[in-house]
């Protein structure tokens, strides 16, 4: 138990290390002549905290509308409202603004106008959540880092959106209606420091296609996949967290090498259609194979090759670096091959 407890916690701390960066970047100090204006622009509806002159609260008050922002605002609080529209006015003065929290609202691609959101030249940190989007947003401002829209229905991604934000490192699609015709040849071209894509609960059946060459951490869980192209790992160099966690992958849908990458840390395959424990690479840190139809796990055939390096007769610090393995939910049959060991001997936490 209290190994899963460990490595629980590791994952969200290595998940979340884009988030971690940029936090740091965002609280700087302020100048202390903005603290004046802070009470008498004030917008009505909202909260100004004196101690904190750059933000501005108005979350959870039924606004059907955004108040004028005040220009000292970076920080802009608006979730759980009943705004349907961004408007380009209420921002006119805004040029500061760092980060918008527009989460629960009923925001339509209608409601965008066209210059409300490119306007704001700083912006580094967007959230749409659960609002009505049936596309994502554009144009973008060019600053932004991180751009939430989980939980929208979001099937198109009109061409060129994504084309220059060359700083965007968090892209947030989860629980969206994507099809795998949303995506042209030049979607993601541009997204130049992509660390996170998350397209988790789509209606993929393939692949998304040309990924950005910084890709880290792909999570695919929830939607329709049932093959790996050959050499698709290719153009993400260096992805190492990949999660396909409920789709419809068998063995016939994966490549040869099966996930033979170098650059992979965290594997996560549960609840497919494997009936083999899919090739491996000795890098490979944590592995998820439950809930498949997996029969047998042949030990040997299981055992990445790895190469020990010259002159070294034991090569523990070479070998594969498998920590944690779940094989439960599986048709196999006792007993456990604990020969595993022999081959895995970082292996810590193993669920049969
Ligand atoms: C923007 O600032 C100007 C000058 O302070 C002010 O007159 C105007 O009302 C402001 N507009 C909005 C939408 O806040
Ligand atoms: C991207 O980030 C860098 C480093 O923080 C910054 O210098 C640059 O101006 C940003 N680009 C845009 C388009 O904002
Ligand atoms: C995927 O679906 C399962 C089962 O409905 C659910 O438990 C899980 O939270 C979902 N995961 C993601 C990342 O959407
Ligand atoms: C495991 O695979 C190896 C290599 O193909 C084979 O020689 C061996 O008999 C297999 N072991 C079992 C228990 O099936």
């Amino acid at each position: 138990m209290a190994a899963t407890v460990c490595f629980v916690i590791l994952v969200l701390l290595v998940a979340n290390t884009v988030g971690i960066r940029i936090a740091r970047q965002v609280y700087e100090v302020t100048d202390p002549d903005d603290w004046a204006s802070a009470s008498f622009d004030c917008p009505r509806e909202c909260f100004c905290p004196p101690s904190f002159p750059t933000a501005l609260y108005c979350e959870n008050r039924g606004l059907k509308e955004i108040p004028s922002i005040p220009s000292r605002i970076w920080y802009l609080y608006l979730e759980n409202n009943l705004i349907k529209t961004i408007p380009e006015k209420p921002f006119v003065n805004a040029t500061q603004l760092r980060w918008i929290n527009l989460n629960k609202n009923k925001i339509t691609n209608y409601g965008i106008e066209r210059g409300a959101l490119s306007q704001l030249k700083k912006l580094l940190f967007l959230f749409l959540e659960d609002n009505e989007l049936e596309e994502v947003p554009a144009p973008l401002p060019r600053s932004l880092e991180q751009l939430q829209l989980a939980r929208n229905k979001v099937s198109r991604i009109p061409q060129g959106t994504f084309s220059n934000l060359e700083n965007l490192t968090l892209l947030d699609l989860q629980h969206n209606k994507l099809l795998d015709n949303a995506f042209q040849r030049d979607t993601f071209k541009g997204l130049k420091n992509l660390i996170q894509l998350n397209m988790a609960q789509n209606a993929l059946r393939n692949m998304p296609p040309r990924l950005p060459a910084n890709t880290m951490q792909l999570f695919l869980d929830n939607n329709s996949i049932e093959r790996i192209p050959e050499n698709y790992f290719n153009v993400i160099p260096k992805v190492a967290f990949l999660r396909l966690n409920y789709n419809k992958l068998s063995d016939a849908g994966l490549r040869t090498s099966g996930f033979d990458v170098s650059s992979i840390l965290d594997l996560q395959l549960s609840h497919n259609r494997l009936t083999k424990v899919p090739r491996i690479s000795a890098h490979l840190e944590h592995l998820h194979l439950d809930h498949n139809r997996i029969r047998s796990v042949n030990s040997s055939l299981m055992c990445p090759p790895f190469h020990a390096m010259a002159g070294m007769h034991d090569s523990f610090s070479d070998g594969p670096r498998l920590r944690y393995l779940r094989l439960d939910g599986n048709e196999i049959k006792p007993p456990i091959p604990m020969d595993l060991m022999v081959c895995f001997r970082l292996l810590q936490y193993v669920v049969i």
